[in-house]
């Protein structure tokens, strides 16, 4: 009889989105009068931007005229893509990060997964808590997180770093040392951020202590605050430390069209082991490239007018959070994020549970929102809310959150 990945067999109940989703369902159909309004998971609802569009349509041709048309993508991703991020990501920001350093995929979430695989089977993973559930449950699957308790809502062989309140939702140096730390700034679930002086100080302890940083990027377009690094590459010393994961999705509005790149500097090693030399392998056997299409799509985010017009669709979003982080302040809410990144992160009324507010909200207001709770335990007694609805329904939500 064949086995199984037991570690599979830890993960408690389905992954959160797809639970909030089936929960979403099931009241839909008990109820199907009434007008649900999702701003829950952090998907995008504007269209893509006319800039991106013309460039996909112009590829589509291309790949139907024999003089033009491509076939498998290489490794790495093309060059005229990784040209224009090392300059428009990185040279323009003064880093110095060459286009062979730049891996692209087709997205932040599976990068986030799967990066995971080239480091050893021991090694000891830090995330925030609350923390975007990929990077524990892909270490789980891998076997390195050890057990769950479920009172606790903690693994066993994680080391988490509380994001509350208290510390102004600003991790803070764990007293056990990790091998791996994962950074999500500006930050999903919580919306918050942390000063480029305090992220060389992670990158700093990360080189002290020979960790490595997992540096998740995917809401960079929306920092709006001065003293915020764009990029952990901004601090000196990080490209020792650390590997950099950005996405397509939040800033151009590609979470169904798929585009991310991964970032491994030729200086990160271990030992004597280039990292970068590990990923390209891995990438190599396990990836067939992004499409071509996609790719020249992910090129126009580059142009003067894809620029201009994500500006916009970037301000439009943000318009959305202040409608929203101002609607639930007036209501008498507590709330949190929402100026560097397009989450705002609530406290939950009176005594209500992340899981209790879930309900009460969908209930009474028909408004979808996302449990911190289910972010880990620190997120307990938080919710949050997306600004990447439609004006409209923002707008709509608050009122009837405001009517309650
Ligand atoms: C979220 O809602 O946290 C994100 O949309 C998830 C993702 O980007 O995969």
């Amino acid at each position: 009889m064949f086995q199984i990945n037991e570690n599979y067999q830890k993960l408690p109940g389905s992954y959160l989105f797809s639970t909030i989703a089936k929960k979403v369902a099931a009241f839909s159909q008990a109820n199907p009068d009434k007008q649900i309004i999702r701003l829950g998971i952090g998907d995008v609802t504007q269209p893509i931007a006319p800039a991106i569009i013309e460039a996909m349509h112009k590829a589509v041709d291309e790949m139907g005229v024999q003089e033009t048309f491509r076939g498998y993508a290489p490794d790495l991703g093309y060059e005229f893509l990784r040209n224009a991020i090392a300059k428009n990501d990185y040279e323009a920001r003064g880093c110095d990060i060459a286009a062979d350093e730049i891996f692209v995929s087709d997205g932040a979430k599976s990068d986030s997964g799967n990066i995971q695989e080239i480091f050893g089977a021991d090694v000891k993973i830090a995330v925030c808590d609350p923390v975007y559930p990929v990077y524990v449950d892909s270490n789980v699957m891998a076997g390195r997180c050890g057990d769950y308790d479920a009172n606790t809502g903690m693994w066993s062989n994680v080391i988490y770093m509380p994001c509350t309140k208290e510390n102004g939702f600003v991790p803070e140096f764990p007293k056990e040392n990790p091998d791996v730390i994962y950074l999500c700034l500006p930050n999903n679930p919580t919306g918050t951020t942390i000063t480029k002086s305090r992220l060389q100080e992670w990158v700093d302890y990360a080189n002290r202590i020979g960790a490595v940083i997992i540096y998740d990027g995917a809401y960079e377009a929306y920092i709006s605050e001065d003293d915020v690094a764009h990029t952990i590459y901004e601090c000196e010393g990080a490209k020792t430390c650390a590997i950099e994961l950005k996405s397509f999705s939040k800033n151009a509005g590609f979470t169904g069209v798929r585009l991310g790149y991964t970032v491994v500097p030729k200086e990160l090693k271990c030992g004597d082991v280039s990292v970068h030399g590990m990923w390209a392998r891995r990438h190599g056997t396990k990836f067939n490239g992004a499409p071509y299409i996609i790719q020249r799509a992910g090129e126009a985010v580059y142009s003067d007018a894809g620029k201009a017009q994500l500006k916009e669709q970037v301000a439009y979003y943000m318009n959305n959070a202040k409608t929203i982080k101002t609607g639930l302040q007036e209501a008498g809410y507590e709330v949190f994020g929402g100026v560097n990144a397009p989450y705002i992160w609530l406290k939950t009324p009176g005594k209500m549970t992340s899981w209790e507010f879930f309900d009460y909200l969908l209930e009474n207001a028909n408004v979808v929102g996302t449990p911190g709770s289910g972010f880990g335990p620190s997120g307990e007694g938080y919710f949050r809310l997306t600004a990447f609805g439609s004006h409209k329904n923002t707008v709509a939500a608050l009122e009837r959150i405001k009517a309650l």
